[in-house]
Formats: C-alpha cells, sequence, structure tokens
C-alpha cells in the first residue's frame, strides 16, 4: 500500500472541498463486467423480481444485544434513504419495500434469517451486515443463491473474497490498520504499543494484526498483544500484563460495549496512558465511558462535523427523523442503499447477476461518507477520519487519505 498522509485540520476541509469538484453521480454502465475476481463468477443468479409491483430488498441486522446501535443506526439510515427514494417515485417507477430482520448479533442467527429473506421474502438483494464475522457468515448464503449483498460497513478484507455477489462500501482493514498505526506513530510520536483484541470476532482479530503488522513497519514496538472472547467482561488479568510492560497506548480494535468496560476498568487499575481504536468503537453508547476514554482516538468512516454540504444536509435530515446526531453506521447504510438504488436503476435486470453485475460496475458514486467506486475486489478506496472522544462524545480530529 502506498504512503498515506496524515492532514491537519484545517487543510483537511480545503482537501476534501476539492475533491468533491466534478464529482456527479455514478457513471458506472449497466451490464459491464462482474467486477473479476472472488468465487462463483458463473453460479446461480436469482429471480426472485416479478417485474411489476414493489422492489422489495432485506437487511439482517443486530437490532439487539451487545453491538444493537450498529444494527439500528444502520437500519434508521437505510430507511431514510428508502423513504425518500420512495418520495422521489421509487425505482424504475416501482417503489422500494425494505424488510429488516434482526440477528441478535449473532452468525447462525444471520444465516437463517438470510436464508428467510431470500427464500420467503424474495427480495433481489441483501444489506448487512456491520459486523464483519456475520456478514462471513450472511454472504456465502447469497453468493450461492445469487443474491446481491452489499455491506455498509465490514471492513475484514475476507468478507467481498466470498464471491461476486458481494460487495461493500466501506475501506477494508489494512488501511483502517495503517491509519490507526499512523496515527499513533507519527501524530502522537508514540514507539511502545500494546494491543487488547477479541479473538472471536474477525474484525477484531483482523485488525489487530493489521494494526501491529504496520506500527511495526513503520518503526514501533509492540510490547505485547493480549486478548479477551465474545461476552467477557473483566478484563483485569490482560490489563494487569499490559499496565507490567509500561507502553505509551493500548490500540483496542473492538467493539463499544467491551472498550467502555476496558477504558473503565484501565483507569481504574491506574493506566491512564491514550487508548486507540477503530471503528467498531462507534455508538452514542461511548458516553458510558465517562471521562474514562477522554484523551483517546479512534479511526473511522466519517464525522458529523465535515462541512461537505452532502454531510450537512445528511445530517440535518437525519436528525428531523430521528432527533439525534447520526453515526457512522447511520452514514454507510445510507450510502449503501442509494448506491443499491442507484445500480438497480441503471441494471439490465433485477435478477442477480445482472444488478450483482450494475452494482460492482459503480463508480464515482458520490456518498455522504466519500465518492464510492468499486474496484476488481468490490471493495471501495476511501479516506478515514480520526475521531478523539471528549467526554464519550467524537470530536474530529484529522482525515487520512489512502
Ligand atoms: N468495521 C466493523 C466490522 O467489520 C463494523 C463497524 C463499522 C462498526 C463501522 C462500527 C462502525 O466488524
Amino acid at each position: 500500500m502506498s504512503a498515506i498522509q496524515l492532514i491537519a485540520r484545517a487543510a483537511a476541509v480545503v482537501m476534501v472541498g476539492l475533491s468533491l469538484v466534478g464529482c456527479g453521480k455514478s457513471e458506472g454502465g449497466a451490464g459491464g463486467g462482474s467486477g473479476g475476481g472472488g468465487k462463483g463468477a458463473a453460479g446461480a443468479s436469482n429471480t426472485n423480481d416479478q417485474g411489476t409491483g414493489d422492489i422489495v430488498i432485506g437487511h439482517y441486522a443486530s437490532l439487539t444485544g451487545a453491538e444493537a446501535t450498529f444494527g439500528i443506526s444502520t437500519d434508521n439510515g437505510i430507511k431514510m434513504a428508502v423513504a425518500e427514494r420512495n418520495q422521489a417515485g421509487g425505482v424504475r417507477g416501482r417503489p422500494i419495500r425494505l424488510i429488516t430482520y434482526d440477528n441478535q448479533g449473532k452468525p447462525q442467527e444471520s444465516q437463517t434469517v438470510v436464508t428467510r429473506l431470500i427464500e420467503s421474502d424474495r427480495v433481489v438483494a441483501v444489506l448487512g451486515e456491520v459486523a464483519s464475522s456475520r456478514s462471513l457468515a450472511g454472504a456465502p448464503i447469497c453468493q450461492r443463491k445469487g443474491v446481491p449483498m452489499v455491506s455498509p460497513s465490514s471492513t475484514n478484507p475476507d468478507v467481498t473474497s466470498v464471491g461476486d455477489m458481494i460487495s461493500r462500501v466501506c475501506f477494508i482493514d489494512p488501511f483502517q490498520g495503517l491509519v490507526g498505526a499512523k496515527f499513533a506513530r507519527e501524530n502522537l510520536g508514540f514507539t511502545r504499543g500494546a494491543t487488547l483484541y477479541n479473538r472471536a470476532q474477525a474484525y477484531s482479530a483482523g485488525l489487530n494484526s493489521n494494526f501491529v503488522e504496520a506500527f511495526r513497519t513503520l518503526g514501533g514496538q509492540v510490547l505485547t498483544e493480549q486478548a479477551y472472547s465474545d461476552g467477557d467482561n473483566d478484563f483485569s488479568a490482560q490489563l494487569t500484563a499490559i499496565r507490567e510492560r509500561s507502553p505509551e497506548f493500548i490500540y483496542l480494535p473492538g467493539y463499544y460495549t467491551e472498550v467502555v468496560n476496558i477504558a473503565r476498568q484501565a483507569r481504574r487499575l491506574g493506566i491512564d496512558i491514550p487508548l486507540i481504536g477503530g471503528d467498531g468503537w462507534d455508538s452514542e453508547e461511548l458516553k458510558n465511558a465517562g471521562d474514562s476514554l477522554n484523551n483517546s482516538y479512534f479511526s473511522n468512516h466519517y464525522s458529523h462535523e465535515d462541512t461537505r454540504p452532502e454531510v450537512q444536509d445528511f445530517v440535518r435530515r437525519y436528525r428531523e427523523v430521528y432527533q439525534k446526531i447520526p453515526d457512522g453506521l447511520a452514514a454507510l447504510g445510507y450510502d449503501a442503499a442509494r448506491l443499491l438504488f442507484d445500480a438497480m436503476e441503471r441494471a439490465e435486470s433485477l435478477h442477480g447477476r445482472d444488478l450483482a453485475s450494475s452494482i460492482n460496475s459503480t463508480t464515482n458514486f458520490a456518498g455522504v461518507t466519500g465518492m464510492i467506486s468499486i474496484d476488481a475486489n468490490r471493495n471501495p478506496t476511501k479516506d478515514a477520519v480520526i475521531l478523539e472522544v471528549v467526554n464519550g462524545q467524537p470530536k474530529y480530529k484529522a482525515t487520512v487519505r489512502p
């Protein structure tokens, strides 16, 4: 991967503004190649669409459980995109109908509800999941049945390797790990770190490795890599082991529920160094950390403080509907749904292979989270932002370019 630039706050606003000049709607042509790569290129292609009436799409999400805000925010963003599109006449002159199922944050339940969406509800496309382990559970079913799946926010590289039916609208973790490592090494000037990750989550384990590799390449030392598992709530053994090595910071590539617990327990053990994490921190529930996460940072897909008009319009409309500030999940859900509608409009038909081919040939789609072009591996390349946590609230700090 080429070197990334960290841009200071003032410069970032200018550069982000400039990058928008001349960027219109997607120009991807319908009926293009499948995007190449992946398995099953000649696999099944569903014919769920009947050609008239509602166009049915599915969403599978953690509406309950330890990552409930991920699913709820994403669903809010998708619902807003559906409502706006239907207000404007729908897609191909037909209304969109969204069916959302709760997977309780479980991979196995993800398989059950994805199968139901495809076989009983006869959706033409699936949106989801947020968490990479759950996307990795749902994706093989979509691939086998020939139904396109667009993940709004799963960043583990393996998700889209499942096959040509699977794409995403977010950056991937080799980049995100490098962003965190660069920030720790170059902006904060640290050379000695430790990590604490969830070995049961593909996202957390993968991002941990990506970070460690990048930090070492930049000349940093990782003194210890500690792990926990789903449902753990006592982290004192791992934190004590970390404290013994006296690192300058701890990298925490986990999800918000554990991050809040870890931060509180670390402070209680007298560990007052910065904590640094990834997009998995993105939740309004971070406020439960009180001041335990002050002087801590995480990489993310978007900042609600971004002054681009696309962002500010989205934030205003979202606040009108939901009475809260949209997090990155809401923005990515909104972008995934809108990119899907754009691809549907251009597709030769809404049958699986035609629709996947249209999604996979999307270029320069102007999303709230940035410009989205789907590459040959069905991943976009996008900027990341660094947010600082101030009394549980995320504050924009910097933009990082690929
Ligand atoms: N990227 C995380 C994963 O792959 C999910 C996530 C995305 C969480 C954005 C929060 C915000 O599991």
